[in-house]
């Protein structure tokens, strides 16, 4: 793992659109794959490569997007829908054509039909030749995506119940905490493990416990982001606030300078 912190939010996103294209560019496939996730932490990172791109340092209009997750039996079009907040969020920012963006399908909400289309989700991401990099947001729970505790480690794309944590943190969002869905389909785990490159972006103090038993605890289903720890090429960006539980804090400054110069 490399574990990069930088002093404030804007210095955190920046350095992760760097990991983002850097592993885009290594992995030399075209048209790319990115994996797209929700949620206020990457913000700052897609108007980074939204930059990058009206700098001409990036491309993004052949691009597949591949979302981490969706809610469960809202209406097609809805606002609050992940669908129609990546349109908003990473498309119109950084010139993702909407035709390439890829959302597994929770409109309905009848079972056979949601194991159908988390089935065909997994297909899609083989069809695309797997994910490029995956941009990761972290609970404060510690799910990724919406692997809530307890998920398998193994697990592939599949419906979810939300914890009441996660509901209530996602609230903001809807009129009331009674109008946040209480399912979702989220890529498993596995899925996200699958991804060559996986980079997390997490600020701010509210994400310092799970910060730290992610990067720092055991391997666990209890903290579902701990599978970071398991993957090859797994870039953390983080700001001060974030990084405030870390223990071996000074081992990852000192890695993050590299080879000595000279
Ligand atoms: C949401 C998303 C996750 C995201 C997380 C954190 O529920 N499904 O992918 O990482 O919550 O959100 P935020 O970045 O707003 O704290």
């Amino acid at each position: 793992m490399e574990i990069l912190v930088s002093p404030d939010p804007e210095q955190t996103a920046a350095r992760a659109a760097e990991a983002v294209l850097a592993g885009l560019d290594r992995s030399s496939r075209r048209p790319s794959v990115l994996g797209l996730a929700t949620g206020s932490s990457p913000l700052g990172l897609y108007r980074e490569l939204g930059r990058a791109v009206a700098a001409g340092r990036a491309d993004f209009s052949t691009t597949h997007g591949v979302a981490l997750d969706e809610y469960v039996g809202l209406p097609p079009g809805h606002p609050e829908g992940y669908r129609q907040v990546l349109l908003r969020e990473v498309c119109d920012v950084v010139g993702l054509a909407p035709d390439r963006l890829e959302v597994p399908d929770g409109s309905s909400t009848d079972g056979a039909a949601l194991e159908a289309a988390a089935a065909a989700y997994e297909q899609r991401i083989r069809d695309l030749g797997g994910v490029d990099v995956q941009v990761l947001g972290i609970g404060a729970n510690g799910h990724l995506g919406f692997n809530e505790p307890g998920s398998a480690l193994t697990s592939r794309t599949r419906v979810k119940r939300l914890s009441a944590r996660t509901r209530r943190d996602n609230a903001r969002f809807f009129r009331g905490l009674d109008d946040v869905p209480t399912h979702c389909l989220t890529q498993g785990l596995g899925t996200i493990l699958g991804a060559r490159r996986l980079v997390l972006v997490a600020t701010g103090d509210a994400k310092a416990d799970a910060v730290a038993a992610a990067l720092e605890g055991p391997l666990t289903a209890s903290v579902p982001a701990s599978v970071l720890q398991w993957h090859a090429d797994t870039v953390v960006c983080l700001d001060e606030a974030a990084a405030a539980g870390l223990r071996n804090r000074q081992y990852y400054d000192d890695s993050a300078e590299g080879l000595p110069t000279g």
